[in-house]
């Protein structure tokens, strides 16, 4: 019996011996389609391909692509356990032709591929045709020999494929195998065409159109072809199944779950696995892929399947977290087909294993609170709204987990009741919210997010993504076109941009659609919402357009390095420092880092080098940073460090990257760093290239800085240096490690050499001065002196009383715009003149102020040297006065 791992690899190599390149399924995030949640058939990957949009280097290609059809526009979620063909999660075979063959190769290759590879009796098989499509049916009549009857021709949408509501699409041929008449229902086409006799197992579509917003329908330029098969549904009829759950891969994920919580895989229990075992694959792919458990969007689809998953695994009697369990046996059968699957296994089993947990702990209290509700009710009556609501808000019961554990007992849900009491929790919100003091400007974006939900932020995966202009801001108000010249602020449904949080600033790039270009020069978000402040450089943008995001790379990727290193620099601080260090405040941009944290007292250069090697040897460690969803008590037991100040609400993302030699604290004890973080951070430490600090500051009392450089700003920094010292080398003519000696011997040569310059000066001085002349019978040498100092004239004064013997003595040193003056009066005539009195008249003179000492010595300063002359006159003055 072929597996269904046989089955695939058996498509893909046919298609492969037919010229096709054999192409890897594409992630369940698709990051081409503004308005698809997930991705839902193989086309979707080569949308822009059958536009002309993209070329790629080759025009056939085959894929086994990953789909689920949960919570977007195709969503099976509701059907899955209780009939044979629903998945959230399957696998879609397909072959795709980019203008090179059309109808005829492509009805040929399938008719080869399952009569002869997959060996179909052929008189079991007829096919669909849309109701106009002559040439394809006239070519069924040639390739297979199909009679008129077994060519049924199809008027509705049955045969008329779309991606969505935009995208390419075409008229399509599908083909059905017969199980015979022993099973109930009809041909397609037939009244009772629903039944389970016809099934169909392939859709082979002519992309011929490309259907537009406004309902317009343009021809494609080339003609294209895209088909898709279900694998679980191709492998159920050729293992003579009828039931896809009973194919060899879905019956060992049932039989895992069975013997995982001792049950038999078809008792009462039966129903239970079905589910568990189509939810074990959605959401453990939906997780590999970049998905992780939230309250909005793809993350809520995601939680609303794992809580759906939890409910029946509670029902199957599990006790603890079953999807979790289980990984290893999905892995073990799809592991290989997808290699993503297996690397992100550790990743997979903690997210649910955590997700499960939490779940658990409430939904017992929720079923009961369904029993009393059920127990109140008449017969069959629906669960009122506002229960089902109080199900929702309190106890975390998604709708349709409500919905589907009523099914079981044959009850609805008053759904308009639920929505009612959901407006109103709305109602309530915004009305709080009101009176809480925001401003008018911010009540458009409050608006926004009630009216479309947070935007949803993809950009841990992705810099590139397509979203949807929902709506354009100006001055707090919507506008309907931004032209070139304009600054606005651009809303879209999921951006891959960054805004401003945690210290990390917001992402820079451009958002184009069809008929415009605008420069993102910051990102923000408020209420949920993110806005793109922009520019329009290019044309014109309007609200309803698809529009390509794109995050400037490089400047994502150095913000990305900047934040990792902080987080490696809080945990070298801490082991350098001491537990004291906690966070106080952050910046991660791009051209640099800086890092505020508690601690007193400078840095000692010693600390500072040993902060830095240890945060370069984990780089070179070039471990791989991961990111997990846990409640913050978790976090807490594990050693997150939680962020002063910051409240945090039931779940929050933890970011590890590291691993440590000794012992850690907390129970992951071997993680280096643990840190609750929104930010966006490198794949593998040694991303971060290298990192220096620019050494630390104090910030106020008790809070340090330290500021750093990584990756390439850090190597420009270092080299900066080496040039400075290559140039100082230079100009001392000596190797770098001679350079600070050489510069300590000049400045111990400057210094000798001023000592001496200074002694020739008074020296100079001396020998000119010392012409006394006789005053009011007193010895008295007034006089200026070029080239000295003020410092200079006490000693100087001092030499020339001792050489008078009996006398006054005052120099003013034109040292330039402000003269220094001083005065000395030997002590045999101290009775009659006061050095004091001197110095104080000629510092009026030379415009100062004060001026002071003993009778025998005093000093003082001046404004303006052009005064000295008046100054010694005044001293003169006073002199001959006494
Ligand atoms: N895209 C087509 C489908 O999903 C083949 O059925």
């Amino acid at each position: 019996m072929a597996s269904l791992n046989d089955i695939r690899s058996t498509f893909t190599g046919y298609f492969a011996r037919q010229g096709h390149a054999v192409v890897d399924s594409s992630p369940l995030v698709p990051r081409n389609d503004p308005t698809m949640m997930f991705t839902n058939s193989g086309m979707v990957q080569f949308k822009n391909v059958f536009t002309g949009v993209e070329t790629r280097p080759y025009d056939r290609a085959t894929t086994s692509q990953k789909c689920v059809r949960a919570g977007g526009k195709h969503n099976d979620l509701d059907n899955v356990g209780y009939t044979a063909r629903h998945h959230t999660f399957f696998e879609m075979l397909g072959n795709f032709s980019f203008g090179d063959y059309f109808k005829d190769d492509a009805i040929a290759f399938a008719w080869e591929l399952i009569t002869r590879d997959f060996g179909i009796d052929p008189s079991r098989l007829l096919a669909t045709v849309y109701h106009t499509d002559d040439e394809a049916a006239a070519i069924w009549k040639k390739v297979a020999g199909f009679p008129d009857d077994r060519i049924i021709r199809i008027p509705t949408d049955d045969n008329f494929w779309r991606m969505g509501p935009t995208g390419p699409c075409g008229p399509c041929t599908e083909i059905f195998y017969d199980h015979g008449d022993h099973i109930p229902g009809g041909p397609p086409g037939s009244p009772d065409e629903d039944g389970d006799r016809f099934i169909e197992i392939w859709n082979l579509v002519f992309m011929q159109y490309e259907q537009h917003a406004d309902g317009t329908r343009q021809d494609l330029e080339k003609q294209s072809i895209d088909t898709g098969m279900g694998l679980e549904r191709i492998g159920a009829l050729l293992q003579g199944k009828h039931d896809n759950y009973d194919t060899d891969l879905m019956r060992a994920l049932i039989l895992a779950s069975a013997e995982a919580t001792g049950t038999d895989p078809d008792g009462p229990a039966k129903m239970h696995h079905r589910v568990i075992a189509d939810h074990l694959r959605s959401t453990s792919f939906l997780i590999a892929d970049g998905v992780l458990p939230s309250n909005e969007g793809r993350g809520y689809v995601l939680r609303r399947i794992i809580r759906r998953a939890v409910r029946h695994a509670h029902q199957a009697g599990a006790r603890d977290a079953l999807l979790a369990k289980l990984v290893p046996a999905l892995v073990r059968q799809m592991g290989n087909a997808y290699p993503e699957l297996s690397r992100a296994q550790p990743m997979v089993t903690e997210t649910l294993r955590g997700e499960e947990d939490r779940f658990r702990k409430t939904l017992e209290r929720g079923l009961r609170l369904l029993d009393d509700e059920l127990g109140n009710l008449p017969d069959g009556a629906p669960l009122p709204g506002d229960a089902a609501f109080k199900l929702y808000d309190t106890h975390g019961f998604p709708l349709d987990l409500t919905q589907d554990a009523l099914r079981e007992r044959g009850r609805a849900v008053d759904v308009e009741g639920f929505d009612a009491a959901m407006e109103e929790q709305r109602t309530r919100a915004r009305a709080a919210w009101a009176g809480s003091g925001e401003t008018a400007d911010a009540a458009i974006w409050f608006d926004l997010a009630q009216e479309n939900g947070p935007t949803e932020f993809l950009g841990y995966d992705t810099e590139t993504l397509e979203g949807q202009v929902l709506a354009l801001v100006r001055d707090g108000a919507r506008i309907d076109r931004a032209a070139a010249g304009d600054t606005v602020a651009i809303v879209v449904n999921q951006t891959p941009f960054y805004a401003e949080a945690g210290g990390q600033v917001g992402d820079t790039g451009t958002i184009r659609t069809s008929t415009g270009t605008a420069r993102v020069t910051d990102t923000r978000r408020s209420a949920g919402v993110v806005m793109h402040l922009a520019e329009v450089v290019d044309g014109a943008l309007q609200p309803g357009q698809s529009a390509d995001l794109e995050v400037d790379h490089d400047r994502r990727s150095r913000i990305r390095a900047n934040h990792s290193a902080t987080h490696l620099l809080n945990e070298a601080l801490r082991n350098a420092l001491g537990d004291h260090v906690a966070q106080r405040g952050s910046l991660n941009a791009p051209d640099r880092l800086r890092f505020d944290f508690s601690h007193e007292g400078a840095l000692s250069a010693d600390q500072l080098a040993t902060v830095e090697a240890e945060v370069n040897a984990l780089i070179r460690q070039n471990d791989s940073v991961t990111t997990r969803i846990m409640s913050p008590d978790e976090a807490r037991a594990l050693g997150a460090q939680a962020l002063f100040g910051e409240k945090y609400g039931d779940e929050v993302r933890v970011v590890s990257m590291g691993k440590r030699d000794g012992s850690g604290k907390g129970t992951d004890a071997r993680t280096y760093s643990l840190e609750l973080c929104g930010g966006t951070h490198v794949g593998q430490l040694g991303q971060i290239g290298t990192f220096v600090t620019l050494g630390d500051s104090a910030i106020s009392a008790g809070v340090r800085r330290v500021e750093g450089l990584t990756g390439q700003a850090a190597h420009d920094y270092l080299r900066a240096q080496d040039h400075r010292m290559a140039a100082l080398s230079n100009l001392f003519k000596t190797g770098p490690d001679e350079v600070a000696d050489r510069v300590r011997g000049l400045l111990d040569e400057r210094r000798r050499l001023q000592a001496e310059i200074a002694q020739l000066k008074r020296d100079a001085a001396m020998a000119s001065g010392g012409d006394a002349q006789d005053i009011n019978g007193m010895q008295a040498v007034l006089q200026t002196v070029a080239g000295v100092s003020g410092k200079e004239l006490g000693p100087m004064i001092d030499a020339m009383k001792d050489r008078l013997g009996s006398g006054v003595v005052a120099l003013i040193a034109d040292t330039g715009a402000k003269p220094a003056v001083a005065v000395g009066v030997t002590s045999d005539l101290t009775d009659r003149l006061s050095a004091v009195d001197l110095v104080k008249a000629a510092v009026d003179a030379l415009g100062g102020r004060g001026g002071g000492g003993r009778p025998e010595m005093a000093q003082g300063g001046g404004a303006d040297a052009s005064k000295a002359g008046e100054a010694l006159d005044a001293v003169r003055a006073l002199i001959a006065a006494a």
